[in-house]
């Protein structure tokens, strides 16, 4: 049997047909596809703008820059989630602080954000980065007031989450990256994500001037616009310290077109976890999905005790599974610069009982009943 790997992306015919059509004409990067995938994406998620980057990573720093962050500002995330969530704080020389995350969402923790902004002075953090982990969509509407409060800013960090929703406090759907409650949404298309581009990410806002502002920054920070002097038809100015972090019209073909079967891939990510907690409920504990919200189910964790056993024994296996993930405050650049084990009791223990098993549309139902399978047969042995 070949190896079942936690994630995978789908490519179909429709797919190769659109990246080979672009690559026969006249634009490879700059044309006419990075603005429809943009258009698109923005429309599929409800938020006014959308910028195409050439990875996630890349948009968190754009995002972190457009909203002013500078060096020795202060941001709190969640420890559980990639360490790119974090480190766009670093690029700027930024501070991370964390707060944990809910035992049973994963989520980063309302209440537990609120004591640590309320255990400094007010001005002392800029921001907040919310993640909708593994696919679950952050309550943005209760962070939004907190926000409020205390004059921060908020990016989410979508990149599990496009397409997943919540219904807020007035019945409203709120899609994750619409912009409502956060300045920002970020969102990866990295293959093991929904939409795979190979790399990609985009960011979104409703805000026309952090639009123009990542526009600048994604391209060098040249403009043809507001310019001082002006010399002719060739004429741009480099108005600001800006990068290449554009995405290719090549990806941005890819991505429209795997954009246009994502409901279809939410579907299906929705129908295996379904399936995976009828046969764990009662036995095994998973990620648990609050009222009124549609998970778009990146990933599906579970917790056991044994958990370096079950995924040695699924390895055996064939079963390939992940850690989603190491809290970012143990990672050994993070305990370089000062961050040791902190109070973040229930991110700790997640840590040590977290399992990813595989979730992606392509899985067959005979596969996922081989690793349910393996999995029942390891809680019965240990
Ligand atoms: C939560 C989260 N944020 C950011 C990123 C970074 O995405 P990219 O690989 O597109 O840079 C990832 C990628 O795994 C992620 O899972």
């Amino acid at each position: 049997m070949k190896p079942i790997n936690y994630g995978r992306q789908y490519i179909d015919q429709d797919d190769i047909e659109a990246v080979v059509s672009t690559l026969q004409s006249d634009y490879l990067t700059q044309g006419p596809k990075v603005k429809e995938f943009e258009t698109k994406f923005a429309e599929y998620v409800g938020a006014e703008y959308a910028v195409a980057v050439n990875t996630a990573t890349a948009g968190l720093h754009l995002a972190v820059l457009a909203l002013g962050l500078k060096e020795g500002d202060r941001v709190i995330t969640t420890p559980i989630t990639f360490a790119a969530s974090a480190n766009c704080v670093r690029y700027v020389g930024g501070e991370v602080w964390f707060a944990d995350i809910d035992k049973n969402s994963y989520l980063l923790c309302l209440e537990s954000t609120r004591e640590l902004i309320e255990s400094k002075p007010k001005g002392f953090f800029k921001g907040i980065i919310a993640v909708d982990f593994a696919g679950l969509p952050i309550d943005l509407e209760a962070f939004r007031e907190l926000a409020n409060e205390y004059d921060l800013w908020i990016i989410e960090d979508a990149c599990h989450a496009p397409g997943g929703y919540f219904i807020d406090s007035k019945g409203v759907v709120q899609k994750c990256g619409n912009g409502n409650y956060a300045d920002i949404g970020i969102f990866s298309f990295h293959p093991v994500k929904h939409i795979a581009c190979g790399e990609g990410g985009m960011i979104t806002t409703n805000s026309k001037k952090i639009y123009k502002k990542l526009i600048s920054l994604r391209t060098h920070g040249i403009t043809k616009e507001n310019m001082n002097e002006n010399h002719g038809g060739w004429f741009y100015e480099m108005q600001e310290l800006g990068y290449n972090y554009r995405l290719t019209d090549i990806q941005s073909a890819l991505g429209i077109s795997q954009l246009a079967k994502n409901k279809e891939g939410l579907e299906r990510r929705n129908e295996i976890a379904a399936k995976y907690k009828s046969y764990f409920k009662g036995k095994i504990k998973f990620q648990e999905l609050p009222k009124d919200h549609y998970n778009a189910h990146h990933l599906f964790v579970i917790e056991v005790n044994n958990r370096k056993k079950l995924y040695d024994f699924l390895k055996k296996n064939n079963i390939l599974t992940q850690i989603h993930y190491i809290p970012i405050h143990y990672l050994p650049y993070y305990k370089k610069i000062g961050y040791k084990e902190a109070n973040l009791n229930s991110s700790e223990n997640y840590y040590k009982k977290c399992l990813s098993l595989p979730m992606f549309p392509s899985l067959k139902p005979k596969e996922q009943l081989f690793i349910i399978n393996k999995v029942l047969d390891f809680l019965k042995i240990n």
